[in-house]
């Protein structure tokens, strides 16, 4: 899919995965991501889609399961260069479409980007409403009680 001239997002492949490491590692330094291993970005890859740019990654973004009718938005960052360019709307298209391939109605984020989901179409709702993804991953989350992120929830359909 392009966006810009020369910039391309494609499905994540075996190379990507320095990039993919730096990319998310720089945002998790700043807590804004979740630090991801390069093991469980090899594991993982299948579900990573990156925007590139003359062989350069600009963007990530990845999809995780998180039950039978709900999946969630991860790793969506766009190298700070390159942001405010459409790119981010672009990848979250792309894994929109992916979710929709693959039957799955709902679309949810836990982010502090909450601005740029409405723009795309979500809606603020209370985590509650996710028991998948707060019993399992938020219970074993150091910031389960103090929790500042949002959800957003996409409908599919
Ligand atoms: C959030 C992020 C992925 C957006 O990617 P991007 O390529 O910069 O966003 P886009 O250019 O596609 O923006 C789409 C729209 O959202 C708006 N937008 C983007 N970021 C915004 C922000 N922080 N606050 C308000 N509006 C924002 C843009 O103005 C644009 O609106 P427009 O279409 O009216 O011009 C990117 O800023 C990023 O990598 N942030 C840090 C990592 C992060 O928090 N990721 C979310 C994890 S769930």
């Amino acid at each position: 899919m392009e966006t810009q001239i020369g910039i391309q997002c494609r499905k994540a492949i075996d190379t990507d995965v320095d990039a993919l490491y730096e990319l998310i590692e720089s945002y998790a330094e700043q807590g804004i991501m979740l630090p991801r291993s390069r093991e469980s970005l090899i594991r993982q890859l299948d579900h990573f889609f990156v925007a590139v740019q003359d062989d350069k990654m600009i963007g990530c973004g990845s999809l995780f399961r998180l039950g039978q009718d709900l999946v969630e938005v991860r790793s969506l960052g766009i190298n700070k260069e390159y942001k405010g360019n459409g790119i981010g709307s672009k990848l979250l298209e792309l894994l929109e479409t992916e979710a929709r391939s693959q039957g799955i109605p709902k679309l949810m984020a836990l982010t502090y980007e909450v601005r740029f989901f409405q723009k795309n179409g979500f809606q603020v709702v209370e985590k509650e409403v996710f028991p998948e993804k707060v019993w399992t991953d938020c219970v074993h989350c150091k910031k389960q009680h103090c929790c500042d992120e949002i959800a957003v929830l996409k409908m599919l359909d």
